[in-house]
């Protein structure tokens, strides 16, 4: 026992792979599986996943680097973080406002992923219970539609999965989850593949998924889908909120940036890739629209899996992982924050949580309510429900911004020599890095947020 505690290289590993852990398992979740894919049908297939890749290779990429470096350097909350770091700029409490925009993404975005992890929850239920097998689409579809249409028991489920949230949290058991975490991603890979052989050998329309999915046709190409492209790459990789700076703060001063964030980008992208491919088949084999909505997920694979022989088993354990994938991103939203209130006032972890997580349960009632009561359009703003909204402002300006922000902060503000010997890079690679972040990042976001404003 104690001869494996001091082999310092076993220590070193540990460590790089908990913060891989960490970051993936925020990385990892709803966005991946049900955002990506629906988001994709809403907004035309290949175009919007070509500009998505791009964002998430020039933009997302270099942004992530700079949040783990960050985070590393400054060791504390990603609020206190930016105002120790930029102590001496003229701008020290501004920066410290970015620290604040990221709260509050953060606590939007767990408002509206607590209810469609609830969604998760129930369907790992129903799963089990056996409820879809022998389904035809238009009754999984329509289950789908009753779940929704039922305020109450969307509640139930909003409420279980933040009561979760906050469990993880206050208890501060992330070892617990992250050791989940490395037994849940392979098992959701496996699971994922699984679904996506009954695609190819069953749909018949698995090259009508593939040119969905990849085939660039730059009509489709509105400067609204290339924001909404831009917006999911941050949001996918939980970009401009704070939550990798936390983990940052926690890694090990050996580990390479790089390689990590390398690890955590093509893993978050491949899972979404294959959701979609194992998706949009289906879709076509169904007869139904790409363009479904917030349902797609869950209305496609429930009806696959009531079809599939072991579909009650297969199919819980897929809706059980959904969930862990959805919790381990969740918790990334909840510690920046209870991290910064610990700091800053005298509460202890319980007590910062459970306040914390009421009030986010209580907003995302808008949320539960925008798919039944206020689903009309006098509950409408520019024609969007209130999760609508929220989404939009999240993933769309936010974030973005906050991404935008931290890149000029990582590439402009701070010293250099900082960021070098955390980055621990040659110098070209450097030089890239540095260029992406203090000019084509920023540029890529400013132009799409104007040319959005103008268009
Ligand atoms: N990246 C997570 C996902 O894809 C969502 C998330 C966004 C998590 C922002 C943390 C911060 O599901
Ligand atoms: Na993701």
């Amino acid at each position: 026992m104690s001869e494996l505690k001091s082999a310092p290289s076993a220590q070193t590993w540990t460590h790089r792979w908990t913060f891989v852990l960490a970051a993936a398992g925020s990385a990892i979740g709803l966005g991946n599986l049900w955002k990506f894919p629906y988001m994709t049908g809403m907004n035309g297939g290949g175009a919007f996943v070509i500009t998505y890749l791009f964002c998430i290779v020039i933009v997302g990429v270099p942004i992530m680097m700079a949040e783990a470096a960050l985070g590393r350097h400054g060791r504390h909350s990603p609020i206190n973080s930016m105002r120790e770091l930029a102590r001496g700029s003229d701008a020290s409490r501004a920066w410290g406002l970015v620290g604040w925009m990221g709260a509050l993404s953060g606590f939007l975005i767990l408002s509206f992923y607590s209810v469609i992890a609830g969604w998760g929850i129930a369907y790992t239920v129903d799963m089990a219970s056996g409820v879809f097998q022998g389904m035809t689409v238009e009754q999984v579809g329509a289950s789908f539609d009753a779940l929704t249409a039922s305020p109450v028991k969307v509640t139930i489920w909003h409420t279980v999965f933040m009561v979760l949230t906050g469990l993880v949290i206050a208890r501060g058991i992330h070892k617990g989850l992250e050791n989940s975490v490395r037994v849940m991603m392979p098992a959701l890979f496996v699971l994922l593949l699984l679904l996506l052989g009954y695609s190819i050998v069953e749909s018949g329309h698995f090259m009508e998924g593939v040119h969905f999915l990849f085939a660039f046709n730059p009509e489709d190409l509105s400067w609204d889908a290339v924001l909404s492209a831009l917006g999911h790459s941050f949001f996918t990789l939980s970009l401009g909120m704070g939550a990798i700076m936390a983990y940052g703060a926690y890694m090990p001063k050996k580990a390479s940036i790089a390689r990590t964030v390398g690890s955590v980008v093509v893993l978050d992208t491949a899972i979404a890739l294959i959701a979609g491919l194992a998706i949009f088949p289906l879709v076509f084999a169904n007869g139904m629209e790409p363009d479904a909505g917030p349902g797609l997920l869950f209305v496609t694979l429930t009806s696959a899996f009531a079809n599939l022989p072991g579909g009650m088993l297969f199919g819980s354990l897929f809706f059980l992982l959904v969930c862990l994938a959805a919790l381990s991103s969740s918790i990334s939203m909840v510690e920046p924050v209870v991290a910064w209130m610990t700091e800053r006032f005298n509460v202890g972890r319980t007590g910062a949580t459970t306040a914390y997580c009421a009030v986010v349960w209580l907003f995302g009632m808008g949320s539960v309510l925008s798919f039944n009561e206020w689903s009309g359009e006098e509950y409408q703003v520019f024609g969007m429900t209130f999760f609508e909204v929220v989404d939009f402002i999240t993933a769309n300006i936010t974030l973005p911004l906050g991404g935008l922000l931290i890149a000029v902060f990582a590439g402009w503000v701070i010293k250099r020599s900082y960021i070098y010997k955390e980055l621990n890079l040659s110098n070209a690679q450097f030089n890239l890095w540095r260029a992406l972040c203090r000019v084509i990042a920023p540029a890529c976001v400013l132009v799409i947020f104007f040319a959005n404003l103008l268009g």
